[in-house]
């Protein structure tokens, strides 16, 4: 490993690629609809692979969808990379992934232009899929391609929100899902990703970048409560069994029980239905999510518990049936404490003070983690904003994220 410049990027570049990007899907002014597969998808996967041909790179598509600009380096051996997703939130913002994956791209054009060839293979990647956005059970559809963690039968067997399979979305844009598992790589040995913080950690302490050491653990659930249906006006309450009552408990219980056991403990409910859905109509079924995270494994195992335990006891005593299903569920997982420690200096020896710090978000680094060594740059959010169209971060702040990158890749393939 060498010590390396403190190396800057074009920040007029950086701004004039986030607002191309933001194109692709636009929602809005400032916000982004872009699921895995649709066309908006398919218009940003042509235009990274686009811009990584105009910065010099080898540029290919994998079998799940992934694009890859490659940097090749003078000596055989493991690559490499940094990147990040290209789907988002149905809507989200405009920075949250596409950070990351232009990130990675203006620092391989910033490096080769500045030092030429390294000597180490370098690699930049647009990841499919990140946000769970279309399909709930597809979350890090792209990073566990490659990880070669996607089990054979999912393609056909993932729904989502709408009446499809995410093999028939696949197909839709001429992908085959049963070549997914060409996808798989044995090749990466390092893999840093570029992101904006999300939250609002950053911006209160005044730091324009941090360093992640760790990423939370979480698990969604998807809940059913089934009651009777019945008139809204004529059937007395002692004799209902209404599912939204319990819905109503349950939901407020779990929100509860993660504030009581404080931070970083965190539980949302951020998607409800209630079927048929009329204003004088007991439903008789609602459907709720419940994402749940903690970064301490006992603890997270604990509020699944208290989760658990409160739907049993809520559906059992107002006799309604409860269902669930857990389509994501994610052991929380530190970065490499070498990769942290090469950012840590690397940040130091640019003068910059960035602080270390866990990250409450999810990220394919979670998942690249359990084959290569891996490590996140965070760039502060304005008021912590993100998953809405108000996401912000300055294109100073994104410029010195990226510069820090492209520092750590200079050390690690030069
Ligand atoms: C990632 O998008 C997350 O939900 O943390
Ligand atoms: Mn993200
Ligand atoms: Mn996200």
């Amino acid at each position: 490993m060498s010590a390396g410049p403190a190396i800057s990027v074009d920040r007029d570049l950086v701004a004039r690629s986030i607002e191309a990007f933001a194109r692709h899907g636009a929602h809005g002014e400032t916000g982004v609809w872009r699921t895995v597969y649709s066309p908006a998808w398919v218009a940003a996967a042509d235009h990274y692979a686009e811009l990584g041909r105009e910065f010099g790179l080898k540029v290919r598509q994998d079998a799940v969808g992934n694009v890859w600009a490659t940097l090749p380096g003078t000596e055989p051996g493991p690559a490499v990379v940094s990147g990040s997703h290209i789907d988002s939130q149905r809507p989200g913002g405009r920075y949250d992934g596409v950070l990351g994956v232009l990130g990675a791209l203006i620092a391989l054009r910033t490096l080769r232009e500045r030092f030429g060839q390294p000597r180490r293979t370098l690699e930049a990647v647009a990841l499919c899929e990140e946000e769970a956005s279309r399909f709930p059970g597809a979350m890090f559809w792209g990073s566990r391609a490659i990880c070669g963690l996607i089990e054979p039968d999912e393609p056909e067997r993932i729904t989502g929100y709408e009446p499809e399979t995410i093999a028939d979305a696949m197909r839709a844009i001429g992908l085959d899902p049963a070549a997914i598992p060409f996808a798989k790589r044995t090749d990466i040995d390092v893999f840093i990703e570029l992101h904006i913080e999300q939250g609002p950690i950053l911006e209160h302490t005044g730091h324009p970048v941090g360093i992640v050491d760790a990423i939370t653990g979480i698990r969604h659930y998807t809940v059913t409560l089934e009651g009777d249906s019945n008139h809204a006006g004529a059937f007395p309450m002692d004799l209902r069994r209404d599912p939204m009552a319990g819905a109503a408990e349950i939901i407020s219980g779990v929100i509860n029980t993660a504030h009581r056991m404080g931070r970083p403990t965190v539980t949302t409910v951020g998607r409800f239905a209630a079927e048929p859905g009329g204003p004088a109509i007991v439903p008789q079924r609602v459907t709720f999510t419940i994402d749940a995270r903690h970064r301490v494994p006992e603890q997270r195992q604990l509020l699944y518990r208290r989760h658990e335990g409160l739907m049993r006891e809520v559906a059992a005593r107002r006799d309604l049936e409860i269902s669930w299903d857990d389509p994501i569920d994610q052991e929380p997982g530190p970065c490499d404490p070498g990769i942290v420690a090469l950012l840590q200096t690397a940040a130091r020896e640019r003068g910059l003070d960035a602080p270390t710090m866990p990250s409450g978000a999810v990220h394919d680094t979670l998942v690249m983690g359990r084959f290569a060594r891996t490590g996140m740059i965070f760039v502060r959010s304005k008021d912590g904003r993100s998953h809405t169209p108000e996401e912000f971060s300055s294109t100073e702040d994104c410029a010195l994220g990226i510069g820090l990158l492209a520092d750590a890749l200079y050390r690690l393939a030069y």
